[in-house]
């Protein structure tokens, strides 16, 4: 398994799979996520569900939810390097809210350092950390793992 892209690869035509990660995929998420600086130390403890990006054999990006109630937290969406401005983002974040809506998920949280603009375009609002719903800001990303400079960002499913 490998992150690097077929330099073909055309997502309108490829057969792109995004599918739930397995225990093998995850030491692959974990060098991804590590490779861009977010936060995986917790991973193994709160073992939130991946979705991932595989086109064939290669893992081209990765998203996961964390489940607080009727919020989630939308966290560790990644798309390796060779791979960015695709539409894999755009695929892996429209996969992971119809998961959460299909699961009663309500709202979906995020921080993020980087990505304001691209989750903008995905209809996510802006809000305070303190509007999150307690539950949220209970996990550990909210706690410890994100600085306190992380934009926090939430978008209604309803
Ligand atoms: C954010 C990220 C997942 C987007 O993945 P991607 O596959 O490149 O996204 P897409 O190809 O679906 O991008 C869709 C659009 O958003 C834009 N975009 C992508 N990343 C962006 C960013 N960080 N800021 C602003 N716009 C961005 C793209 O240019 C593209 O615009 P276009 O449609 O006009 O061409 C990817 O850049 C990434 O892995 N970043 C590092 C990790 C990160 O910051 N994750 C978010 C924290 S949870």
């Amino acid at each position: 398994m490998s992150h690097e892209p077929n330099h073909a690869f055309d997502p309108r035509r490829s057969n792109l799979l995004i599918r739930a990660a397995t225990a093998r995929d995850l030491e692959w998420v974990h060098a991804l996520l590590e490779g861009d600086g977010l936060p995986a130390n917790d991973l193994d403890a709160v073992r939130p569900g991946f979705l991932l990006a595989c086109a064939g054999t290669k893992i081209a990006g990765a998203g996961a939810l964390e489940r607080y109630g009727e919020a989630a937290l939308l966290r560790s969406l990644v798309v390796a390097a060779a791979w960015r401005g695709r539409g894999l983002g755009h695929r892996l974040a429209r996969s992971l809210e119809r998961q959460a809506r299909a699961a009663g998920v309500r709202t979906l949280v995020l921080l993020t350092e980087t990505a304001q603009e691209f989750f903008a375009r995905l209809d996510y609002q802006l809000i305070a950390r303190e509007q999150a719903p307690a539950a949220v800001r209970s996990s550990s990303e909210f706690r410890s793992l994100c600085p306190a400079s992380a934009i926090c960002m939430a978008k209604s499913l309803r």
